[in-house]
């Protein structure tokens, strides 16, 4: 399963991409009105930071705006992927720019009769917001399970991207499920990342590494120190540096 991030701040991007984890990026108008920049300029940033489709939103309200809009996005950077709502000028918006060959991520998708249209419209992508649903009481991870069934069943090729995305089981279930997508906010990959008995093992360990003698500890990093130097001697000095890099070990 490929792994988007759902923000527009760059900071948080370079950070997700530092660790190798991101496939591409979700914006949508709220986000990009979080970071108060100027537009064009910010949505090629996120261009130069993530190699990877990065979805950027419609803000028109017809189909002909919608597709002006697309074509716009589509022609400042091959990696754009235009999103339309799925109303039925998006579905309208989405078949002209899919006959021109642009990606459409049709955003938005709260049913799976919604995400069949999406599909039969010539979608490249569609976002079911799993978040949402959950807040009023129904389950989103459903809806993910009946569009994997219902693309599965005609062959369509339209990926599913699980949005909305509130924690990490939420990216669980969208694995174990099949989707093809999920979108995430920084704070929910960073979530992925923690267990407490990851912090109390790497605790455990560099506490038992203290116990050893210095010289003992030596890494034979940067060459040149013998293991049996004594102490104040080149070697010993070498295992204090070593020492405070033991983080990296485990
Ligand atoms: C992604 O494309 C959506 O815009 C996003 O996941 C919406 O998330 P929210 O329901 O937390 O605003």
């Amino acid at each position: 399963m490929k792994l988007f991030l759902d923000s527009a701040n760059l900071k948080e991007l370079s950070e997700a991409a530092s660790w190798g984890a991101i496939d591409g990026v979700t914006t949508n108008p709220s986000l990009i009105a979080k970071e108060n920049r100027e537009f064009v300029p910010l949505i090629k940033e996120i261009c130069r930071l993530i190699n990877g489709p990065i979805s950027v939103e419609t803000v028109s309200r017809d189909a002909e705006g919608m597709v002006k809009e697309g074509r716009v996005f589509a022609g400042l950077h091959p990696n754009f992927v235009v999103k339309c709502p799925l109303t039925k000028d998006g579905l309208k918006a989405t078949r002209q720019l899919a006959g021109d060959g642009i990606r459409v991520n049709v955003t938005l998708c709260f049913s799976a009769s919604q995400a069949l249209l999406a599909a039969k419209a010539g979608a490249y992508i569609v976002s079911p917001f799993v978040g949402r649903l959950d807040d009023l009481s129904q389950e989103g991870m459903a809806l993910i399970r009946q569009i994997k069934t219902i693309y599965q069943n005609y062959r369509f090729p339209t990926q599913i991207l699980v949005a909305s995305v509130r924690h990490p089981l939420h990216v669980v279930d969208a694995a174990m499920i099949g989707a093809d997508i999920a979108t995430l906010p920084f704070s929910v990959l960073e979530a992925l990342v923690k267990h407490p008995l990851t912090d109390a093992g790497l605790e455990r360990f560099l506490k038992d590494w203290e116990k050893l003698p210095a010289q003992a500890k030596e890494l034979g990093l940067g060459g040149g120190a013998s293991p049996s130097a004594g102490p104040g001697s080149a070697g010993a000095s070498q295992a204090a540096r070593s020492s405070s890099i033991s983080h990296t070990v485990s």
